[in-house]
Parts: C-alpha cells; structure tokens; sequence
C-alpha cells in the first residue's frame, strides 16, 4: 500500500458511524493514580491484565474503532497470549500509539508548558508502526487564566503539533492532533472559548505551514466549558459554544473530530457530546476520543479482581453504546 492509501483507509477505519476512540495511553505515572483510586497498586503486570480484559471486551468493535495505547502496551500480551495490537485488530479495532513525551514548563512563561518528544520521533514512529500501530496521537496543554495562555505558549505549542503531524503524515501513521484546553480554574465559557478560538486557529495556520494534509488527521480537541471551578453549563449552551468556534477555525477537510472528556464525568460527556451532535449539519463527524470517561467505571467495577472481569467489560460496553448513540444526537439520559 502507498503511504496515501495507507493514511486514507486509516481514516475511514477510525472515522465511522456510531463508533469513537478509546484512549487507554495513560503514562505509568497517570495509570498509578488511577489504580490508587481503586485501591490498585500499578505494576506491569497489573496494567497487562486490566487492559488486556478491557480490550477483550466481547463486541468492543461495535462503538469503538480505534484504541490510543502506551508504549508499553504496544508491546505486550495479552492474557492469552496474543499480541496487544493483533487483539484489537481481531476486534475490529485500530491500535494507535501516544507518542509525546510529557510536558513540562516554558521557559520564560511562567504558568505555561510546552510538550516534549520531537527529538528521535521519526524512528521511534518506525519502530511503532512495526509493532501495529497505525495512527498516533500527541497532546498539548493550554492553562486558562485572564493571561494565561500566552501568545509565545500558543505559537511554541502549535509548532510542535505541526511538526509532529508531519512527521507521521510521512511514515503513513494518522496523526491525532489534540490542544487541550485545561478545565481547570474559574474561568466562563466566555473565556474557554476566547482562548480555544485563538489556539486552534494558531494550531491549523502551524498545520498548513508544515504541509499537513487535512483529510489524513484527527483533531482531539476539548470542548467549550466553563472553568472546573465556575457555574456549570447546560449541554446546550456547551454544545452551541464549541460549535461556534469550530465552525471559524476548524477547516472542512478535516473529517472528524473526536473530543477528549478532560474531567468531565462519564454522564457529563455523554450528554454533551449528544447536544453537539444534535445541531447540524456540520462539515466533519463529531465524536469521542474519551479516558476516564469511558474507563472509571470500568475500572471501579474491576477493582483489581479478576473475578470482576465480566462486570468491567459490561461497564466499559455500556459507556461505548451511549456514547455511539450521542455521537449522532440519539442518546436520551
Ligand atoms: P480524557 O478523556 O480522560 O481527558 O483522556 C483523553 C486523552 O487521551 C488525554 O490525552
């Protein structure tokens, strides 16, 4: 296949009806936390087994067609045995990979952060399409304050997306390009969607300067919300505030974009994303690309007991469904 048709049938793979992404990359650090909160201590072992149940969910293929891992799971068994990526691809499912290398601070912008992990991205890409994966995802951060972002932040940030997406367009590998826009702090949905207007207008302009072609990339964006700390919105008011700034920044080209939850919870994102699919038509797919919204309930059910298997998968399948039913506006709570 030429790396064109290999992007393209990517794409039609990971963009589909009724059906989002699952994001189970959590760094060792990230899935620690997790785990703690069940009362689980992260191992490698543990890790292997809850993820290896979760993707053997029966079915798992019918809402989900495309799961991000973790370098280390990329590279394991599952319990029986078969390689992480070929078991997802027995599902129905593509595997991707998280390929930044964390974040940390900007210099010379206080309370801002950049991403790291450009450095040996090619290789590293190389080596992971050899191990399955098929497309890639890479996250920045923008905090939301009356100053924060700053403009060298959001100029810096987007580069690095670009630069990235790039370098995956070339090997063949999707990009998923995901700005988050951080929930946290008091800020309005006013705010959120001042500064989200302005990143991913930043973010496409870095795209187009580095010859992304739009129809072979993801965008994983947050959607339009207050801060954590402020009043609540209605799913309509989010729904009619995300789609405002997408529609004067995201191009049409573009053919889906698949939201992260940033720490809505399970209901939260479900009900949101229904609202945003229930005003249309739009020019690409709206869905999910969900962590902990798909996973905590899955991950309270199992509780580190094997014995809770079946009652974790049922978990996870349950979220799945609803949130394949609001990415085309069927999902009543
Ligand atoms: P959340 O849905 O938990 O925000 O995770 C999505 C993700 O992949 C963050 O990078």
């Amino acid at each position: 296949m030429s790396t064109a048709q290999e992007l393209q049938t990517t794409i039609n793979d990971l963009v589909q009806p009724d059906k989002g992404i699952l994001a189970a990359d959590e760094s060792a650090p990230t899935i620690a936390k997790r785990f703690s909160a069940i009362g689980v201590q992260s191992t490698e072992d543990s890790r292997r087994e809850y993820r290896s149940l979760i993707f053997s969910t029966p079915d798992l293929g019918d809402h989900i067609s495309g799961v991000i891992l973790f370098e280390e799971t990329l590279a394991q068994l599952s319990l029986d045995n078969i390689p992480i990526p070929k078991l997802l691809e027995t599902q129905g499912i593509v595997p991707g990979i998280k390929v930044d290398a964390g974040k940390g601070p900007l210099v010379n912008a206080p309370g801002d952060e950049i991403t790291y992990g450009l450095d040996g991205l090619a290789s590293r890409l190389e080596r992971y399409k050899a191990l399955g994966a098929r497309f890639a995802k890479w996250r920045s951060v923008f905090h939301v304050s009356d100053t924060l972002p700053s403009h060298q932040a959001v100029e810096a940030n987007a580069e690095v997306l670009a630069r990235y997406a790039a370098e995956c367009q070339e090997l063949g590998i999707v990009p998923i390009v995901e700005p988050e826009v951080l929930i946290d702090g008091n800020h309005s949905i006013e705010r959120t969607a001042e500064v989200s207007e302005n990143v991913l207008f930043k973010v496409f302009g870095a795209l187009h300067r580095h010859r992304v072609r739009f129809e072979w990339m993801v965008l994983k964006p947050s959607m339009v919300t207050p801060g954590k700390g402020a009043e609540k919105a209605s799913p309509e008011q989010i729904a009619t505030a995300t789609l405002r700034v997408f529609r004067r920044t995201v191009p049409a080209s573009v053919p889906g974009i698949m939201f992260l939850s940033g720490g809505q919870t399970p209901e939260e994102s479900t009900a949101n994303l229904n609202a945003i699919n229930s005003i249309g038509p739009q020019p690409w797919a709206l869905s999910f690309s969900y962590g902990r919204a798909l996973q905590e309930p899955a991950q309270k059910a199992w509780a580190g007991e094997r014995s809770n298997g079946e009652k974790a998968q049922a978990a996870l399948k349950k979220r799945a469904h609803l949130n394949g039913l609001a990415r085309s506006g069927r999902y009543s709570p």
